[in-house]
């Protein structure tokens, strides 16, 4: 293995490494490893038995150091492997080894023009390369049973997907067809999900339950703001309605009542939003008073957040979206009637690049119920009837949503910790996606999953500095005494 030495990052960096045997893609299907400067010499030997006591008072080797395997996955879009400079150098500066890892996307072509790149291939290759790690164990630092799955937003959702379904054989046809080391384990020992866009096919009912109250969506402040149609308003109230009965499937041990803003499960999500509030407050308000300020100042005179007498509480959900937090999508957010969406661009086929996903739209549509109104149009119904006939779509959409591998809580293909970070400012899903996640994880029986809002943040690594690695040498040294 050739290593060369980061003057501006103190850390060892691999050359890019093609982790398949038969690439469709190598510029993507590649790693990167960033070593910390302790763990190696100049002639790139590895300092296999020196102890390094890191600023959470743990201690690794070069044979312990936990691996963080963070992807690059954005809007679904391939990627190169991440670069040294930007989302993995604070892993690196904590101590771990660190490896960006790059995979195929919505857009990836071969060189005849085929498309390569649709769900589920990012999650194969994510895989292959974490096979291509066991496979060279030893090569370079770190434990291979304590690999760290990192993602965020699409690459949250495949985060997701890579710890629940370690060696799973629903997805070896995939990675045989890449020449994925097939006798190594896919399996990962933690997932970190930021953001995690995911669950897609019930995103669209989770975001009409929490954006309901808001017509108009603004992307981000380049964008011109969109007005949700007359026929939009219809279906979004028609999607808002049927969230509670998907929730109360799931056997949560949390329901939500029919009018979606009361019941324990809405109950709990505020309450998740609001102890979001309270830690900020108490993080950067010394003195009651101090808090009482910013809490006033988060309120600013609209009701929303109001005082419990002990702390500062959100309990409805309307006020904090109109108020706080806005709509960002147009309805649908996920399945667009357009078809423009990154998630429509996924599920596109070698033929079609772009299709709908989510067959409970074409259901709604099926029944005529909203050909009077504005901005409704037939072919729509004809569109989206189309999903629930594609065998193959159906099978590529189950491939990648992870609430079809919960049942597998307990087994072997599970990674042993979860922890799951949203911004409490991101619009680009529901909340209610991947608080789902957590309790439906909860309630299959898995023992460690830690979910939180993280109050201010948008859609990115929503995380206070720190957590992430105390987090885990708490998980690491739990784990070494039993
Ligand atoms: C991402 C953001 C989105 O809003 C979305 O729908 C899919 C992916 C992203 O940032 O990866």
């Amino acid at each position: 293995m050739h290593w060369h030495y980061n003057d501006a990052y103190h850390c060892y960096c691999s050359d890019e490494i093609v982790y398949c045997k038969k690439p469709k893609d190598p510029k993507k299907q590649s790693l990167k490893i960033y070593v910390p400067e302790v763990f190696m010499r100049h002639d790139g030997t590895i300092t296999w038995d020196k102890n390094v006591l890191n600023h959470n008072g743990s201690s690794y080797t070069a044979k312990t150091v936990p691996i963080i395997y963070v992807n690059g996955v954005s809007g679904y879009r391939e990627s190169a492997p991440p670069e040294v400079a930007d989302r993995t150098i604070k892993f690196i500066k904590d101590g771990y080894v660190t490896i960006g890892v790059g995979s195929r996307g919505k857009e990836t072509r071969d060189a005849s023009g085929k498309s390569i790149g649709k769900a589920p291939a990012a999650l194969v290759d994510l895989k292959a390369g974490i096979r291509w790690l066991r496979a060279h164990k030893g090569e370079f630092p770190g434990d291979t049973d304590k690999i760290v799955s990192v993602g965020r937003s699409a690459g949250g959702a495949m985060s997701s997907m890579v710890g629940l379904t370690g060696d799973h054989p629903d997805y070896d046809v995939y990675l045989e067809e890449i020449g994925a080391e097939m006798d190594e384990s896919d399996r990962v020992y933690a997932s970190q999900c930021f953001c995690p866009i995911t669950n897609l096919e019930n995103a669209d009912m989770a975001y009409e339950w929490m954006f309901r109250e808001k017509a108009i969506s603004v992307f981000n402040s380049s964008s011109l703001p969109k007005v949700n149609s007359e026929f939009q308003r219809a279906l979004s109230h028609d999607l808002a309605d049927a969230f509670p009965e998907y929730i109360n499937s799931l056997d949560l041990g949390l329901t939500l009542n029919r009018d979606g803003r009361s019941g324990s499960y809405y109950n709990a999500v505020m309450a998740e939003i609001t102890k979001s509030l309270n830690r900020f407050l108490i993080r950067h308000g010394h003195t009651q008073e101090e808090r009482k300020l910013l809490a006033e100042e988060v309120d600013a005179g609209t009701g929303t957040v109001m005082w419990t007498g002990k702390d500062w509480e959100i309990t409805d959900l309307d006020a904090y979206v109109h108020h706080i937090i806005g709509r960002k999508k147009a309805c649908p957010a996920f399945d667009a009637l357009e078809k423009q969406t990154h998630e429509n661009h996924v599920f596109g086929s070698e033929t079609e690049d772009y299709m709908h996903f989510d067959s409970f739209i074409g259901t709604l549509m099926s029944d005529g119920r909203y050909e009077k109104l504005n901005g409704y149009s037939s072919i729509y119904a004809e569109d989206y009837s189309s999903v629930t006939k594609d065998v193959d779509l159906l099978k590529r959409i189950s491939l990648i949503n992870p609430m079809n591998y919960i049942k597998l809580c307990g087994t072997k293909h599970v990674a042993e910790h979860f922890r799951i970070r949203v911004g409490s400012m991101d619009a680009d899903t529901s909340f209610g996606i991947a608080f789902t996640l957590a309790k439906a994880l909860e309630a299959a029986g898995h023992q460690d999953v830690d979910y939180a809002l993280v109050w201010g943040s948008g859609h990115c690594d929503a995380d206070y500095p720190g957590e992430f690695s105390a987090w885990l040498d708490d998980r690491v040294k739990r784990d070494n005494l039993q």
